[in-house]
């Protein structure tokens, strides 16, 4: 399984550094079992950081471009210099409130993809469109998959129903069930859910058919609860 935690806009490097010496701790003492654990902090708190190896620290986001003119991004050369190769590609977050474009997302893809980056590409649809049912549900998640290559072998696919970010409103079993097996059959690549993910839930999720893993947000933030998630999957 794939345990990812989605920091957002929260966390400070001192804050990120601590967390990680804490889960570390907690991992090397075979909390997390044969689970993969993925990070994804804000830039400011990136560093070369001591880890056990089932730890991954990937960024939330980067620009398509090695360096050059581009006011408040990040490219390769700086994510280089701390040895990142994992990225978040297509998040909701990024697609709705920054208001990305497919295009730019599917330009990132490209470029991540051709720089060998392991990328955790999300898609998911807003509430009116899960509302028409699952025919409408994967018309929409197929079509945030246009322009990318879904038989790269570093594809991981999170699927995010917007809904269900950061409200506390969960997926049904049954919603994420038949959502990912329809994905499973479109996309073979591993598949996490993500979207209020919490302890309390975790254990359900992780034993849907077709769930590789979670990306979570708000419940990852707290060291303490994102441990018992850990020390639940590592019982599933
Ligand atoms: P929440 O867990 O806060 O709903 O966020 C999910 C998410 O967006 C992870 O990328």
């Amino acid at each position: 399984m794939i345990i990812a935690a989605n920091f957002k806009t929260n966390h400070t490097r001192a804050s990120t550094k601590a967390y990680l010496d804490d889960l570390s701790a907690f991992i090397e003492s075979d909390g997390a079992g044969e689970n993969r654990v993925m990070i994804f902090p804000p830039y400011t708190a990136l560093d070369s950081f001591d880890l056990p190896s089932s730890v991954t620290i990937g960024v939330q986001n980067g620009y398509p471009a090695i360096k050059g003119s581009f006011t408040g991004e990040i490219g390769l050369e700086q994510l280089d210099e701390f040895s990142i190769s994992t990225i978040l590609i297509g998040h909701s977050e990024r697609r709705h409130i920054l208001g990305e474009s497919q295009e730019l997302i599917a330009q990132k893809f490209d470029f991540f993809k051709e720089k060998g980056f392991e990328i955790v590409y999300c898609i998911g649809e807003p509430k009116e469109v899960r509302e028409e049912g699952i025919e409408s549900v994967m018309r929409y998640n197929l079509s945030q998959l246009e322009g990318i290559d879904t038989n790269y072998e570093k594809l991981i696919i999170a699927y995010e129903p917007v809904w269900a970010i950061g409200t506390g409103l969960t997926a049904t079993n049954e919603q994420i069930d038949e959502t990912l097996s329809r994905l499973k059959e479109v996309v073979d690549v591993p598949l996490l859910y993500g979207g209020s993910v919490k302890p309390a839930n975790t254990k359900e999720i992780l034993s849907i058919k077709n769930c590789d893993g979670v990306l979570v947000g708000t419940a990852s933030w707290d060291v303490e609860s994102f441990k018992e998630m850990l020390s639940i999957a590592k019982g599933c």
